[in-house]
């Protein structure tokens, strides 16, 4: 079985045996030739077993299966996957074929604190989860009950992100992945792997940014060319990655809606001085949202961007050797400011709503990204009212 058809497969197979409106899950291991059949039939459960590799073939003999209430998909010489409603449900099915040889325990929990949401076993990959806006971003909808794939450049982070939110231990789980959004090889290498982990995907978000700030004298074209690959062309393979697997769930369920988001930036709306690499980049990605959106919406893939305001909170101005405000506190950009608190309350003071933003901001827009079928190609403002569309 070649990788692309098995890239191909789950995603549709995650909608052929799903149940009412929900996709099942559906997570894939190698296997020994042979040793996974002996092990199905030892524990006496049904399977399908693919030979073809005629996507269409498979296709049709996994819809007949779903007749047979088969469990596990067998791929002769290659591996096995196995369908659940949850992630911990099909971790269940796997440890039962292979229990560790070590004794241990797979790690499953009983903790059913099923949340009637709309993200519940959803499956969310979050670029630049390991901190700031994008950690928050995957606590919260993790909490929500989503599955979360974090990707990340950031090895350390990003693993410990992804170990905190399992020792909740849900019928969801969340995965690390090393990411680099400006190569696309790996941002192709994501995307494949959380299918095998997850059988497919819900929503793709493209948080991971950087900034350097800098006006014309300073910026160098270095600068500016790393800034636009992470910022800029980031998105575009994410979306292009990502869009693949979406439209062939589509294609298997045309009635269900999946989601492309972007974390733009409130620098994405109005110019930003002495910040043209940020700025320009966002715009960009506003650009390339509306874009995506036009292409995609006949699939039912929306594409959104969520414009927040300043993170004072976030390590990106609060950090206390390199933020913003530590930064700004020494150059005396403020003028009078003796502190790094009246540094901070001098920028609170810009916002209307007399704060930073905050996560809890970023996600309610998440969920209303998610939830309206009604809605693409939008720039959704979450500013505390410094910036208002015309
Ligand atoms: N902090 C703010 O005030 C603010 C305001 C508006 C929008 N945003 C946007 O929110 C997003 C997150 O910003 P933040 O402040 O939380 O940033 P952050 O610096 O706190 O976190 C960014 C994360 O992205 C990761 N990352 C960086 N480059 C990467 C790459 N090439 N591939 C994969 N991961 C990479 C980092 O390791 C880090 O974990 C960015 O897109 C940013 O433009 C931030």
């Amino acid at each position: 079985m070649n990788k692309e058809l098995l890239r191909n497969i789950l995603p549709a197979a995650r909608m052929i045996f799903g149940k009412h409106t929900k996709p099942a899950i559906i997570t894939y291991q190698t296997a020994e030739n042979g040793n996974a059949e002996s092990a199905i039939q030892q524990v006496n459960s049904r399977y399908v077993k693919i030979i073809d590799e005629s996507e269409e073939k498979v296709l049709q003999q996994l819809r007949k299966a779903k007749t047979d209430q088969c469990e596990y998909i067998l791929f002769e010489n290659d591996g096995i996957a196995a369908i659940s409603d949850s992630k911990r449900g099909t971790d269940q099915l796997l440890y039962n074929l292979f229990p560790d040889p070590n004794g241990q325990s797979a790690q499953l929990t009983n903790n059913e604190t099923i949340i009637n949401t709309r993200m519940n076993d959803k499956i969310v990959i979050i670029t630049g989860g390991a901190q700031g806006f994008g950690g928050g971003i995957a606590r919260e909808l993790f909490a929500w009950g989503a599955n979360i794939v974090i990707a990340d450049l950031n090895e350390e982070k990003g693993m410990e992100m992804a170990e905190t939110l399992n020792m909740q231990g849900g019928r969801n789980k969340a995965v690390f992945v090393k990411t680099n959004v400006a190569d696309p090889v790996s941002v192709a290498s994501l995307i494949d792997q959380s299918v095998l982990y997850f059988g497919g995907l819900d929503a793709i978000i493209s948080n991971a940014g950087i900034l350097r700030a800098g006006g014309l004298d300073e910026m160098t074209p270095e600068t500016f060319d790393q800034m636009t690959k992470v910022n800029y062309t980031g998105f575009f393979y994410c979306a292009k990655y990502a869009s693949q697997v979406l439209k062939k769930q589509h294609t298997a369920n045309p009635d269900y809606y999946t989601d492309i988001i972007q974390i733009n930036s409130k620098s994405g709306l109005k110019g930003s001085n002495k910040n043209f690499a940020y700025a320009g980049g966002k715009f960009g990605g506003i650009g390339l949202t509306q874009s995506f959106a036009l292409e995609l919406m006949p699939y039912k893939i929306k594409v959104n961007a969520i414009c927040p305001g300043n993170f004072f909170d976030g390590p990106l101005w609060s950090d206390p050797e390199n933020g913003l405000f530590a930064q700004y506190l020494k150059t005396g950009k403020v003028p009078g400011a003796q502190s790094i608190d009246e540094v901070k309350k001098h920028y609170e003071s810009q916002v209307p709503a007399g704060r930073g933003c905050e996560v809890k901001d970023v996600v309610k827009a998440i969920l209303y990204a998610i939830d309206q079928e009604y809605e693409t190609g939008q720039a959704i403002p979450v500013t505390g009212g410094q910036n208002m569309l015309k």
